[in-house]
């Protein structure tokens, strides 16, 4: 998620600009960048880095003027650089613009645009919005953004100045923007926290709306011209819920993320049928997948081999990164080793791909921060565009990522001349409506969470694709709680660990429609007949089910490859809420980085 900030009005635009993109920080980003009109010149700076970088820029005195436009970026499309930071400005130099979202036929529109002699210089897919604008300039800035955005698919909040005209044009469709009211100036940004220091007042944007921002007014109009009138609010939060959105947590922030990161993640992959990833090498000569992940990325791993073998019928193998670096692993060109990791940075992860790379295998990314140092080692890779992940304990990044593997399951499939099951992609694309559902679920998970706040262990256990489930469910509880936990295979009971239960050790079932589901049964009467409370998450009425559990939480049914995307949202939030109430430190539990760069 990228942050935008916009001023006008009596004051030095520069400081105000910079103080709210330091309110944005929160949100993670990787560059910043400002653009200030003074006396009908547009000065504009930009980069790499945080915003002290900026600050340090021996041009920052000279950005004089009060109007201006500023911007934290997130990288979605180009590495993290300079030149792919925000503002982007047009060939004549009067306009510059920031973009929040992602721009899903920018490609289209960069051909068009360099065929009519457009100069587009970054990686990114925003820096066509201000070359249509200038394109469609012809004295309104307001008209040529109504144009430019009419030419759009995606999802943007745009926020542009023109050298000669007082004013700010911004547009939005699908990213958040706010218009900010006071006596000393009018502003924009795509967070309220950004400019709370000056205002309360504010407007909310709804998709289709753009707006003309002068110093002391400001006219909202829908895409077709027509004017709209808008209701002021008065934000009653403080700084602090704003950066988590009004969550006490980033965690459970993240958490309800998910239904728009999961949106995010397929945006612009599936065009009628066909799957669209940049996987850069003949699929047909694969003979065997490895995947080396750690942690909760490990565990989309192993629900990535279920999956993958369902689709493409390619033998997969899952190691963890740590153990595969120095395994002196037999793998060569007629493999594909992917790499999934969220922070792009893990050492392990890294260190298992160079050596992959080493033995001459074909190497793929999974991972959600663009540019991150694993993405510029592999040779393909798909972003999972979950957006900044904050809280340590991952959450939006399992689910994403599992949707990227069967997107690239798929696409193998696809690209091996085979038909694509389109079963499968219309599951992928019921998830977001899905995953809302279960949110709703809540505070009946914080419930069931208060009777376990003094357990001192905790099993969880599935089958099939709902055993790497269970384990990311005990990864969960364990690293945010401390409570002792541990993910089995349901049938591997018998085998030894049955003999931990009594009525001390709670066993949570991931018990979702599958071939085993009377299996799974028959293995909640063994843990039931020697004393276990069971807590039991299912997609079905079943009264043996009922009759052995203490708690069943229901979530919608899907097919069962994607059933680990909505089996794990319960168990995120029973770990949450389990963490939560016993007052630790859900964020930054004790011990653990959000990123391991170190072995
Ligand atoms: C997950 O909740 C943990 N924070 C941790 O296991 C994490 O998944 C692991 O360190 C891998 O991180 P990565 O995905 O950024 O590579």
């Amino acid at each position: 998620m990228c942050g935008i900030i916009g001023y006008i009005g009596e004051e030095n635009a520069k400081s105000i600009l910079i103080n709210g993109l330091k309110k944005l920080e929160y949100r993670g980003y990787d560059s910043a960048g400002i653009s200030v009109v003074n006396n009908k010149s547009l000065i504009t700076l930009r980069k790499k880095g945080r915003i002290s970088e900026l600050e340090k820029c021996e041009d920052i005195n000279d950005l004089e003027g009060n109007r201006g436009i500023a911007h934290t970026r997130w990288a979605t499309h180009g590495a993290p650089n300079e030149l792919n930071a925000h503002p982007h400005v047009d060939c004549s130099g009067k306009i510059s613009v920031v973009h929040n979202g992602i721009i899903e036929n920018h490609s289209a529109l960069k051909k068009v645009l360099e065929q009519e002699g457009h100069k587009i210089k970054s990686d990114t897919d925003s820096e066509i919005i201000v070359h249509l604008i200038e394109k469609f300039y012809s004295g309104s800035l307001e008209d040529a953004m109504a144009k430019t955005v009419k030419c759009l698919t995606g999802a943007f909040g745009i926020a542009a100045i023109h050298s000669d005209e007082d004013n700010i044009v911004i547009a939005k469709k699908g990213s958040p923007l706010v218009i900010g009211i006071s006596n000393k100036g009018m502003f924009v940004a795509s967070d309220v926290a950004a400019i709370l220091d000056y205002t309360k007042k504010v407007i909310y944007l709804n998709d289709n709306e753009l707006a003309v921002i002068m110093k002391d007014h400001y006219v909202v109009s829908d895409i077709n011209g027509e004017q709209v009138d808008k209701i002021v609010d008065e934000i009653t939060w403080s700084v602090q819920e704003i950066e988590k959105g009004g969550f006490d947590h980033f965690m459970l922030k993240e958490i309800y993320d998910q239904p728009k990161a999961l949106e995010n993640c397929l945006r612009g992959r599936v065009k009628d049928g066909k799957i669209k990833l940049s996987i850069d090498f003949p699929p047909n000569d694969i003979e065997r997948i490895v995947i080396v992940a750690c942690g909760t990325s490990w565990h989309a791993a192993l629900v990535g081999k279920y999956l993958l073998e369902n689709i493409t019928n390619i033998p997969v193998e899952v190691d963890y990164a740590s153990e595969f670096r120095y395994r002196n692993p037999l793998v060569n060109e007629r493999d594909v080793v992917i790499v999934i990791s969220q922070s792009g940075e893990t050492a392990d992860s890294l260190a298992a791909i160079k050596e992959a790379k080493k033995k001459g295998a074909k190497t793929i990314g999974i991972v959600n921060v663009v540019g991150s140092t694993i993405t510029r080692e592999v040779d393909s890779g798909i972003y999972i565009h979950a957006g900044p992940e904050i809280g340590v304990a991952s959450t939006k990044a399992f689910t994403c990522q599992i949707v990227a593997l069967a997107l690239l399951g798929l696409y193998l499939k696809q690209e091996r001349g085979l038909s694509v099951d389109q079963k499968i992609i219309e599951a992928l694309y019921e998830l977001p409506e899905k995953s809302k559902k279960i949110l709703e679920s809540s505070k009946e998970i914080e419930m069931i969470a208060k009777e376990f706040v003094n357990s001192k262990n905790f099993l969880f256990l599935g089958r099939g694709i709902n055993f790497p489930t269970a384990l990311e469910g005990a990864l969960k509880l364990k690293e945010i709680s401390y409570i002792h936990a541990e993910g089995y295979p349901a049938a591997e009971m018998k085998h030894g660990p049955i003999a931990l239960i009594d009525e001390e050790m709670p066993v949570f079932f991931v018990a979702t429609d599958s071939e085993n589901f009377k299996k799974i049964v028959g293995n909640m009467e063994e843990v039931k007949t020697r004393g276990g409370k069971i807590i039991t998450l299912t997609d079905q009425k079943d009264d043996t089910v009922e009759s052995l559990s203490e708690h069943v939480i229901y979530v919608p049914k899907t097919i069962e490859i994607l059933s680990p995307i909505l089996n794990t949202i319960p168990t995120q939030l029973f770990a949450y809420h389990v963490s939560n109430l016993m007052g630790l430190d859900v964020d930054k539990p004790r011990n653990l980085a959000k990123s391991v760069t170190v072995e």
